[in-house]
């Protein structure tokens, strides 16, 4: 596959994880959240994770310098490739992720509000492994616990019905914008988010060897 430098971006919930995920496992790629890097830090209390918890709460968006800081070591690192799982999410941040690297392909995945709403009030963690699970669509086999590990599962507190709104609304305003900038550079690919999470990845995986 020749495309080893890619995002994918969409609106919370899309499932730019679940798919991300796949993909890396699939093609060998670093898959880089910057959700996940931001929740580690919380978890161990860092001084960014200190600051970083405000926002994230309220389903607002990180400042721009502490977010590019924070990806800019990482994506210099992996050799063979990587896939950014919610960076860049405001032009500031494309402008800058372009200084530090080329991507290959933006890969825009598309979802209605009523389904992001209804996806991420049932999504549930892994607390272990972090694999994405979902009450409705996806469920554990036990109740609670996950297959993988066996660990617990878990709701993140930006799950809440407010905060998933705002985080809707900070998407259409401060993200939307990017799947203009991505097919202004002839980068961006569309994917239907509405589909099972396998026709999802196969729409992928075929702009991937096209
Ligand atoms: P982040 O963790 O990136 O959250 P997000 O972008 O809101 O995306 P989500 O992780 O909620 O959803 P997803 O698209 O990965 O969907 P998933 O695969 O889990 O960011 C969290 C916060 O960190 C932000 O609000 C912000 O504060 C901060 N932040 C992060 N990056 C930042 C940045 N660059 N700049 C500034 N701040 C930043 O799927 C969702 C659910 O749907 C799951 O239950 C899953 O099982 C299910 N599902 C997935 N696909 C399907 C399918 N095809 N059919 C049915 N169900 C499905």
């Amino acid at each position: 596959m020749s495309i080893r430098r890619l995002t994918l971006l969409g609106p919370p919930g899309a499932g730019k994880g679940t798919q991300a995920k796949m993909i890396a496992a699939q093609n060998g790629l670093s898959h880089l959240s910057t959700g996940d890097i931001l929740r580690d830090e919380v978890v161990r209390t860092t001084r960014l994770g200190l600051t970083a918890k405000g926002y994230m709460d309220r389903g607002d968006l990180v400042p721009d310098p502490l977010i590019i800081e924070m990806i800019k070591g990482r994506i210099a690192g992996p050799a063979d490739g990587f896939i950014l799982d919610g960076f860049p999410r405001t032009v500031t941040q494309a402008e800058a992720l372009a200084e530090i690297t080329a991507l290959d392909l933006a890969i825009n995945i598309d979802l209605s509000r009523e389904t992001v709403i209804d996806r991420l009030s049932s999504r549930r963690v892994c607390r272990g492994c972090g694999r994405i699970y979902n009450l409705l669509f996806g469920p554990p086999t036990d109740a609670g616990r996950c297959d993988a590990c066996n660990d617990e599962l878990f709701q993140r507190d930006d799950d809440k019905r407010a905060v998933i709104e705002n985080r809707y609304d900070v998407y259409t305003k401060m993200t939307a914008p990017l799947i203009d900038f991505y097919r202004q550079r002839g980068l961006l690919h569309e994917v239907d988010g509405s589909g099972s999470t396998e026709a999802v990845l196969a729409e992928i995986t075929t702009a991937l060897l096209s």
